[in-house]
């Protein structure tokens, strides 16, 4: 009898995630699709809470990240129905109308809970609000989105250093033009929907484009929205009236990531993932593959609820190290943990720089790629603001750590799909804050 590839363990608080590929070797073959987009999915039941109408949502993410939003916005009055992939009623509160909660609000692991949420509360006129979130989430910062905040006039109070908990008393804000030193979709969408009742124009602008999708869906939901991508800067007139919509939420672009890694490194590989949005500003991953030498394919291009989506086929070749650093980090940030991984089985030297943001996502995304990367075997430097990854390098089967953030599980568990030997994971129960059936999935490609 073979011994399946993939085993799960659980203790009472964490799983840990047992990979060992057969010594065959292992073709990724077949058709798939990944869960709905988390940006998307956030953005959707907030728009939806504070719309006026019902909106409903088809193919909502059913992570943890998405449910601690839902958890919010349902203790400030909106009606959520129960959370599934089909259909998702919203009874919208109508904007300015967000009741104030008798308890804590909880973001969770969430930071674009936390930021975009605190846009809203602090433009709700006498209302007050705590808001809290787990130890990863308290030792993000959040004077980046609390400083502009305040130049609008808000009134918020954190621990030392713009840490939550925070505390909100809501206020009537004014507009401002806020020239925000990162490139950050959650600044940027914090200070766009803090705007929303303001009277006049709330601008930001960035020093390279982020995601748009809040852009793309406040249009959607009648605000007036101008965006000027020459300048990376985008408007939001107030006051705008929101009404209900249906939102269509495609497959995310950052969850199938790890797949179009996978097929690109394992040999004899051939996947199709289907349904995955492919906003040009989340595509870095692409254009990244491609300039590596992979062998990525976007079918069936179409247009659905505003966002464009594909199909997109990835088959196994051979790679080779590059540089990927400027512009096209905001439009990859959630994608260079497993990059990283594409690097190691990639010839030569890859080199990442301007990504010194990825040490406050939720978990230090250099320092834990560099050192669980090397415990597989991999030879990689970690950069003030990036990783210089030398390959190709045949990984190792050790045991690594997620940290407790799901792109790194997630990133390691492929990492350890074309490794030689048996990996653990351990705190694998990560990868359902973007990804609950990430395991499901690896097994079914694994056994096609
Ligand atoms: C997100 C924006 C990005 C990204 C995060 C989701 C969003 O964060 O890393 O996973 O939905 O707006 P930053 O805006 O902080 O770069």
């Amino acid at each position: 009898m073979v011994s399946p590839p993939i085993i799960l363990d659980a203790t009472e608080h964490h799983h840990s995630l047992t990979v060992a590929p057969p010594p065959s070797g292992l073709a990724l073959r077949g058709t798939i699709r990944v869960p709905g987009d988390k940006s998307i999915s956030h953005r959707a039941l907030m728009l939806g809470a504070i719309a006026s109408g019902e909106t409903q949502i088809q193919g909502l993410l059913l992570g943890e990240d998405p449910r601690s939003t839902a958890a919010c916005f349902q203790a400030m009055g909106a009606t959520i129905s129960e959370l599934n992939t089909e259909w998702v009623q919203v009874q919208g509160i109508g904007l300015g109308n967000l009741q104030e909660p008798n308890t804590v609000l909880d973001a969770g692991n969430s930071g674009t809970t936390m930021r975009l949420m605190l846009g809203l509360l602090a433009s709700q006129p006498r209302r007050f609000f705590t808001v809290t979130g787990d130890a990863s989430l308290r030792s993000r910062p959040m004077s980046r989105v609390i400083h502009p905040l305040q130049q609008m006039g808000a009134q918020i109070w954190c621990r030392a250093g713009g840490y939550a908990p925070l505390a909100v008393r809501g206020q009537s804000l004014k507009p401002i033009h806020f020239r925000s030193p990162i490139a950050s979709a959650q600044v940027k969408s914090c200070i766009l929907l803090a705007g929303l009742l303001s009277e006049g124009k709330t601008t930001v602008t960035e020093p390279a484009l982020s995601r748009d999708h809040s852009e793309r869906m406040l249009r959607a939901f009648g605000a007036e929205v101008l965006v000027d991508p020459e300048t990376c800067s985008a408007t939001v007139v107030g006051p705008a009236q929101l009404q209900g919509q249906h939102v269509v939420v495609p497959g995310d672009i950052s969850s199938a990531a790890f797949w179009l890694v996978a097929a690109a490194i394992v040999p004899d590989s051939d996947l199709r993932i289907e349904n995955v949005g492919v906003n040009p500003t989340r595509t870095g991953i692409l254009e990244a593959l491609t300039l590596m030498g992979a062998d990525v394919q976007q079918e069936n291009l179409r247009q659905v609820a505003g966002e464009p989506v594909a199909d997109l086929r990835v088959r196994a070749s051979t790679l080779t190290g590059c540089t990927l650093s400027g512009d096209l980090i905001p439009r990859l940030i959630d994608e260079i943990p497993i990059l990283a991984v594409a690097a190691t089985a990639a010839r030569g030297t890859t080199i990442i720089r301007d990504a010194a943001e990825l040490r406050v996502k939720e978990s230090d995304r250099l320092a834990v790629m560099a050192t669980q990367l090397t415990r597989l075997g991999a030879k990689v430097t970690e950069l003030p603001d990036g990783l210089e990854i030398s390959g190709s390098t045949p990984l190792v089967g050790a045991e690594v750590d997620s940290h407790t953030d799901h792109r790194i599980a997630m990133s390691l568990a492929i990492a350890a799909l074309s490794a030689q030997g048996t990996t653990t994971i351990h705190r694998a129960e990560a990868a359902a804050i973007s990804y609950p059936d990430f395991t499901a999935t690896l097994q079914q490609i694994c056994g096609m």
